[in-house]
């Protein structure tokens, strides 16, 4: 076996802002979960981090909604997000938040080490702030009529009628979104990133990435064209406190949200260390030129981990104390963005109830039924919808038809018959073409996944899945059994192998099936086990909880299985659920009834 790689799945972090709906987590969660188990059965060392991202005017707005301080908001959706995240068994290797003090400690460093280097330049602007609150609004908060075109409900930053790009200040008759107010404007001094000093640096180093997909290549190339000094703070009293002189002590001034969001994904790593009483271990991973940075998100997110993250790792150089002179920070490997996902034909919105929330899902349907379909018919590289109808089909047709039918039958079957994996007489060779071509699904499958492709991925598998239903089906071994029962043998044993390599394939996309599977197979083994929830107490005495796992006892291996002969199967029971459309109809209109 080739010895091991150092992977690092970096995971958007959710807005603790509110529940995370479907769309949320088919954009970052479950493609990223897909890559991060596949890897670890590969025998890799995988670090897979995120956690809420508790600062920003998101998380205020929410709390101003729902009459509560933001910390309440912060730590009402952080455990409602974890819970939802570990139910659908996104196994992070932590997932944390960025309201800890350890998260504080490293954004602080980072961002004092950028201004000791000279990255950093303060710069006065014309702010737009809500006439209610004082705070500052940022420009998608700012609804108005656009001077281009005369659209009512153009955006600070945007109008989508004309899509010109606009100045909140150019806006006539503007408002804030959030009390309908119209916003002052007024002077503010800031503190600027100074993005166009790594412009021909990450130019380079882009055009080098011929792996990307090639949207998330062409935006950044072209954001870099133009590219100019950002705000890294803003006129709030909830971020973190600014480590230079004059900013630090204010509590009208912190660092930009997205600023300290980046930096997660270094502090989680940190953290991970820490929690596991090996405080160097996360270098391993970010001042390690061979490990492999892969980051997850929707599109939307991409100028963040392709320009302005790099920028900041660029200008960290091998400084601060965090990094103390043990070499450069290592830049992201891929950036793997999706596309959105819509519902019924229309786009996501809390504001307008198109939604489905993951807990609500959740209570109704299982965790791999979900999962199935958000790989299958996700939007990974095109926009891609969620209909009910489709959803019910994919399940039925796909998941219970062709993967579970094989399952069940051939269990049933072997159980019955053996009570164990039969001794096989001599193979025929449809019996070893078949255990062949499954086998090959291993480099293929292995290849789509590493390559961002689960849509494919999942086909190619079900693809393999029929070719075995079709021979079973030939076969027929619960007949056969009863004329000549070595043959029927053969065929239970060839099948069973099948099945045990397809569900190591199978393992990354639906992993509470697959370890239900893995043991009706009669193993005692842990293929995809279970998540925890730990508390964590940092050094000033605060505590939170992290999402974790162990996972370093699972059953590794992307390859052939060698299921061994005579070993017990259990007592069959169904994997998956048969969904009446009717039934699904009937409580999806109960939902839409209860939200009003
Ligand atoms: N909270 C952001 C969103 O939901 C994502 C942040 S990703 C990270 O769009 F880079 F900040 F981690
Ligand atoms: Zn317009």
């Amino acid at each position: 076996m080739p010895s091991p790689e150092r992977i690092l799945v970096a995971v958007a972090w959710p807005y603790a802002s509110g529940p995370r709906h479907i769309g949320h987590v088919a954009g970052f969660g479950v493609p990223a979960d897909i890559f991060a188990r596949y890897q670890r059965l590969k025998g890799n060392d995988v670090l897979m981090v995120s956690g809420t991202d508790e600062h920003g005017t998101p998380v205020m707005v929410a709390a101003e909604q729902a009459g509560v301080t933001t910390r309440e908001i912060a730590d009402r959706n952080n455990e409602i997000i974890r819970t939802d995240l570990k139910n659908l068994g996104l196994s992070y290797d932590l997932f944390t938040r960025t309201t800890t003090a350890n998260h504080y400690r490293v954004t602080r460093d980072l961002f004092s080490t950028l201004y000791a280097n000279g990255y950093i330049h303060e710069q006065r602007q014309l702010g737009a702030f809500s006439a209610v609150t004082g705070h500052t609004l940022p420009d998608r908060y700012i609804e108005g009529t656009c001077p281009h075109c005369g659209y009512d409900d153009a955006r600070g930053d945007q109008c989508d009628q004309c899509g010109r790009q606009l100045d909140p200040i150019e806006l006539k008759s503007p408002r804030s979104k959030i009390d309908g107010q119209p916003p002052v404007f007024r002077e503010t001094e800031h503190l600027f990133l100074d993005l166009p000093a790594f412009a021909e640096q990450l130019i380079a180093w882009i055009q080098q990435q011929e792996h990307w997909r090639p949207n998330v290549r062409n935006f950044s190339l072209r954001l870099l064209d133009e590219i100019k000094p950002r705000p890294i703070t803003r006129d709030l009293d909830w971020g973190v406190p600014i480590p230079v002189e004059g900013y630090d002590d204010r509590d009208d001034k912190k660092i930009y949200v997205w600023f300290d969001a980046v930096i997660g994904y270094l502090s989680a790593s940190v953290e991970w260390a820490h929690n596991r009483g090996t405080p160097d271990a996360w270098r391993d991973w970010w001042q390690n030129p061979e490990a492999r940075h892969y980051y997850f998100q929707g599109k939307d997110n991409i100028v963040f981990h392709s320009v302005i993250w790099p920028s900041m790792l660029l200008g960290y150089g091998q400084g601060g104390e965090i990094g103390a002179g043990k070499g450069p920070l290592g830049l992201p490997y891929d950036i793997v963005a999706s596309e959105f996902l819509t519902m019924e034909g229309r786009k996501f919105s809390s504001s307008r109830s198109v939604v489905i929330y993951v807990n609500d899902f959740l209570s109704r349907y299982d965790a791999d039924a979900l999962r199935f379909f958000l790989t299958a018919a996700g939007p990974e590289t095109q926009d891609s919808d969620f209909t009910w109808a489709e959803f019910v089909r994919r399940n039925n047709d796909e998941l219970v038809g062709n993967w579970g039918n094989l399952v069940n039958r051939t269990l049933t079957a072997g159980f019955k018959n053996f009570g164990e994996v039969p001794t096989p007489g001599p193979l025929h060779p449809t019996d070893s073409d078949l255990l062949a071509d499954v086998a090959r699904g291993f480099a293929a499958v292995g290849e789509l996944i590493e390559t961002g492709r689960v849509r494919a991925a999942s086909s190619e598998i079900l693809r393999l899945s029929s070719l075995v239903n079709v021979y079973v089906s030939d076969m027929a071994p619960w007949a056969l059994v009863k004329t000549d029962r070595e043959r029927a043998g053969t065929v239970l044993y060839v099948t069973l192998r099948c099945i045990d390599d397809l569900k190591t394939m199978l393992t990354p996309i639906l992993p509470f099936s697959c370890q239900k599977l893995h043991g009706l197979l009669g193993y005692d083994t842990v293929i995809a086990g279970e998540l925890e929830f730990r508390e964590e107490t940092e050094e000033d005495g605060v505590s939170h909880v992290v999402l974790t796992g162990d996972y370093t006892g699972w059953v590794r291996g992307w390859e052939p299985g060698s299921l061994p002969v005579g070993q017990k199967l259990r007592q069959p029971v169904a994997l998956f659920t048969k969904l009446d459309p009717e039934q699904v109809v009937a409580d999806e209109l109960a939902r839409m009834e209860a939200l009003g």
